[in-house]
């Protein structure tokens, strides 16, 4: 293939460079298009074709089912590494050495507590608040308690911000969670493991001691691994364009936060179970939700099923169903949502209009299905996919702002009235 692309547009012509990545995937690179046709711009809703950046974070192909978070194959991390590991990798470039690691584990520790006051400020929320809205929000108000936004052109400065939010945000899931459940706020123990000290975190009850369950912590750290990262997803780029404004890293992540939120995002997760849950409800009657699906004039959509990028399997999923299986017989939880979700699984599979369209089930399918026999609240699903997704987040900021990227601000083809004088209002 020549390395320029060539645009005719009437009697003129023009040539583009083609940009080509680690793994071949190829770009036209339209940086000069508006300057060279004299004012010519694409337009692409959605970003369906279009890239917003040069990554080498994530890797992933659609069609054939592969994820890699910085090489590595996201079967192998789900496999073999714990959450804190993937999360250096992705931030840093390479898995650490324990050396490393165990520094950066006792660097997040010196910052895992988090002022009093921004107790206060959950306090003001009801227990009635979605999760998601209440981490977004008190996010951003670290910001207030951690002023000093990144000097990015210190390294040890943008160090301390991630280790900073690495400790902190878990503390945020936490409270987050109790304050809904009406429990104390508790904060972390030194002496647990950073997936642990989640657990802790989240289910340690006044009455009673702590124990690790196994089976939750691997189910959790796996979980967490395979939500770290995702390329350029709707909440990444939030995070992305509004740290190109300069805004600080606990902002930008709040930014994310709320974009994940979305029913159609991260959202998805809850969605699932809440629609499984309805089917349940109606006697298990999968077809009449599969007829909802496919109804143009019904706006339900079958949650938890395709993917902007994957038109294959997505490989995270293909992981969390099996996960789901152990968890479940671990734990020795008998949910008949399981069985529903895979009866669902299975019609889609074989039902022209998804297969024509390629929607197979997604991340968030059967994820809500063990955070719910963990015994976390549904609406607390969500909150689980930000602080999987943290690292990426982290580590898709610095990369950003290290390249120097301008300011995010796409163009647009105004379709509004022609020009036209203002009337008084007697007049009108
Ligand atoms: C995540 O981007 C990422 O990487 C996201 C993520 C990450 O890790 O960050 O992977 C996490 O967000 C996973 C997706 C979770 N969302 C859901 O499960 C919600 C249900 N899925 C859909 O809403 C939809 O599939 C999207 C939003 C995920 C993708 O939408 P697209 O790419 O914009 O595709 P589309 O809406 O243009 O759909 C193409 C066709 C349409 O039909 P036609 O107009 O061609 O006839 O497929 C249909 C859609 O109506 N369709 C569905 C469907 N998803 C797509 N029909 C029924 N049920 C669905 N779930």
């Amino acid at each position: 293939m020549s390395d320029i692309a060539k645009l005719q547009i009437g009697e003129n012509s023009f040539e583009f460079p083609l940009i080509k990545g680690t793994e071949n995937e190829v770009a036209i690179d339209v940086k000069s298009l508006r300057n060279a046709t004299n004012g010519i711009i694409t337009i692409d809703p959605g970003f369906k074709n279009t890239g917003s950046c040069e990554s080498a974070i994530t890797f992933l192909d659609g069609e054939k089912g592969i994820l890699r978070y910085r090489g590595y194959p996201i079967e192998q991390l789900a496999e073999k590494a714990d959450f804190l590991e993937v999360s250096y990798a992705l931030i840093f470039g390479d898995l650490p050495n324990k050396e490393q690691l165990d520094k950066f584990h006792s660097d997040i520790k010196a910052h895992s507590l988090v002022d009093d006051d921004v107790r206060k400020i959950l306090e003001a929320f009801p227990k009635t608040a979605h999760p998601m809205g209440v981490l977004s929000s008190l996010t951003s108000a670290l910001t207030a308690f951690n002023p000093i936004s990144v000097n990015i052109e210190s390294r040890e400065d943008m160090y301390n911000a991630i280790v900073r939010i690495l400790a902190k945000f878990p503390v945020l899931v936490g409270w987050t969670m109790r304050k809904k459940k009406g429990l104390h706020l508790n904060y972390g123990k030194k002496s647990l493991g950073y997936v642990e000290n989640i657990m802790y975190m989240m289910f340690k009850e006044p009455n009673e001691d702590f124990q690790v369950n196994p089976v939750i912590k691997n189910a959790l750290d796996k979980l967490l691994i395979l939500h770290a990262d995702h390329e350029q997803n709707c909440s990444t780029s939030t995070v992305r364009i509004v740290g190109s404004s300069h805004a600080g890293l606990f902002a930008s992540l709040s930014a994310g936060i709320s974009a994940l939120w979305g029913p159609l995002h991260g959202g998805a997760n809850q969605a699932v179970l809440e629609m499984l849950e309805a089917i349940k409800a109606d006697g298990g009657d999968t077809k009449k939700y599969m007829a909802k699906a496919k109804d143009k004039n019904d706006p339900f959509r079958l949650m938890g099923f395709g993917h902007r990028v994957y038109k294959n399997f997505d490989p995270r999923a293909k992981i969390i169903k099996v996960a789901a299986d152990e968890v479940l017989n671990d734990l020795g939880v008998e949910d008949p949502i399981l069985n529903i979700a895979r009866g669902l699984e299975q019609e889609a599979l074989n039902d022209p209009y998804f297969v024509e369209r390629k929607l197979y089930p997604n991340v968030d399918f059967y994820s809500g299905i063990i955070y719910r026999a963990m015994g976390i609240p549904v609406d607390m699903f969500t909150v689980m996919f930000a602080l999987g997704r943290l690292p990426g987040w982290i580590a898709q900021w610095k990369e950003m702002r290290l390249n120097k990227e301008p300011i995010g601000r796409p163009r647009q083809i105004y379709i509004g009235e022609n020009i036209r004088p203002f009337v008084d209002i007697d007049k009108r």
